[in-house]
């Protein structure tokens, strides 16, 4: 019966409701949201100071588009006619003033909420208020939403989790159509009720996991007994749910997103932030900064601003990579590209330093979701450029060895 419903619902979905806003998210989106940084100390002095740094730091020349405001924003009551109400002392002329603010920069606003009757920080969720919510965020200005999973109901079977998880967005999807202002509907339950299968019809990214934490290998629980919760490292995050065996439901318009990036907190080293930003970019996730913008380093700044890494994330093929094998602590990771092209990113998931060799003559990477081969031989010799370090290595006549820190990778782009 459930599986019934969630066809009859797949195919309301074919037919017309719930059709997410066409032509947003072509790429992976690609913005800053508050949270990973922020919680939900947030204003609108915040606002205006991250915007202008957006801007001063060439983050919009980069393709950044999209300032997001997470959770916190609003007042923990609605109003007598049911309306959210902005928080009065963070958004004291409202939020129509802030997002005014970011458009007069030339960049879009987002801004967060929740499928539950409570947000994840307790602040009034849009439950029952769908479509009033809706109007409002048009009436303001919203160009983003970000749609959490917190104090929903629970359900028992992992068929019914589906079913309603799958109704409770498109009610979303379908009041945001409804109000009429364009908005990226990104979705964020965290992957607990497969929304590979169901949520391409309904946002334009769907979160894959739980939260991030800034690390690369750790697992940190919080809270205490007997609610307990989990955020994760860049490791984990790889690991859970298999992450590549879920890109064939990514393409244009739909992405997996495995939550905003931690590059440049405190916490992950100059190597891990490299690795951890490619790693998102070769995956198609959503790239969404989520450090403190207005007090940022040299170094996270060329990070989060390579052009040619933020070019694999934006290829217009719109194919997510994939790992391609694991070599003791090196795995090493492929996407194919636009124009016949393909890059490579060679991880090393270990502590120590290794050294590697990638013999290319031995190698065939067949990916058979993009119908793509590539291979090495004297008919088919290819250019090799290493990414982080913007230079050319040669071709593949020749093996390639290289030194491989903690953690570090080498990010390549291969072209005939
Ligand atoms: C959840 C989400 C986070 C963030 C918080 C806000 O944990 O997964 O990304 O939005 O809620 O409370």
């Amino acid at each position: 019966m459930k599986k019934l419903l969630l066809a009859a619902l797949l195919l309301m979905c074919a037919n017309g409701y719930a059709q997410k806003f066409a032509g947003l998210a072509k790429t992976p989106q690609m913005g800053w949201n508050s949270w990973n940084t922020f919680a939900v100390n947030i204003s609108e002095q915040l606002v205006k100071d991250v915007a202008d740094a957006f801007i001063a730091l060439g983050l919009k020349d980069a393709g950044y588009e999209y300032l997001v405001l997470d959770d916190g924003w609003m007042a923990m009551e609605r109003d007598a006619s049911g309306n959210l109400v902005p928080h009065p002392d963070k958004f004291p002329n409202g939020i129509k003033a802030a997002a005014d603010y970011v458009h007069a920069k030339g960049l879009k606003f987002g801004i967060y909420n929740c499928a539950g009757w409570r947000t994840c920080g307790g602040y009034p969720g849009s439950k029952g208020h769908e479509y009033q919510d809706a109007l409002k965020y048009a009436e303001w200005g919203v160009d983003y939403l970000k749609y959490d999973w917190c104090n929903t109901a629970s359900m028992s079977s992992d068929a019914d989790k589906e079913t309603y998880a799958a109704e409770a967005y498109t009610v979303m999807s379908d009041a945001l159509r409804a109000a009429g202002r364009p908005v990226l509907f990104s979705l964020c339950e965290w992957g607990s009720t497969n929304p590979w299968k169901w949520a391409a019809p309904v946002g334009h990214s769907w979160r894959t996991t739980g939260d991030i934490h800034p690390c690369f290998d750790c697992v940190k629980p919080h809270g205490d007994a007997p609610s307990v919760w989990y955020s994760w490292g860049v490791i984990p995050i790889l690991n859970m749910r298999n992450q590549d065996s879920l890109r064939r439901a990514a393409g244009s318009g739909r992405w997996n997103d495995m939550d905003m990036l931690e590059v440049g907190n405190e916490g992950l080293s100059l190597h891990e932030n490299q690795s951890h930003f490619a790693l998102w970019a070769l995956l198609s996730s959503p790239l969404m900064l989520g450090n403190d913008l207005r007090s940022i380093s040299k170094e996270t700044l060329s990070i989060i601003t390579n052009k040619e890494i933020i070019a694999l994330n934006q290829d217009t093929l719109g194919i997510q990579g994939f790992r391609y094998k694991s070599a003791d602590s090196v795995e090493v990771w492929a996407k194919p590209l636009a124009e016949g092209q393909w890059a490579l990113l060679l991880l090393n998931r270990a502590t120590t330093p290794t050294t590697f060799t990638f013999d290319w003559a031995a190698e065939k990477i067949t990916d058979s979701f993009a119908q793509r081969e590539l291979s090495f031989g004297k008919n088919s010799v290819w250019k090799v450029r290493d990414l982080h370090a913007g230079k050319d290595l040669g071709n593949t006549t020749k093996a390639l060895k290289s030194a491989l820190a903690p953690h570090q990778s080498l990010v390549l782009r291969l072209t005939k």
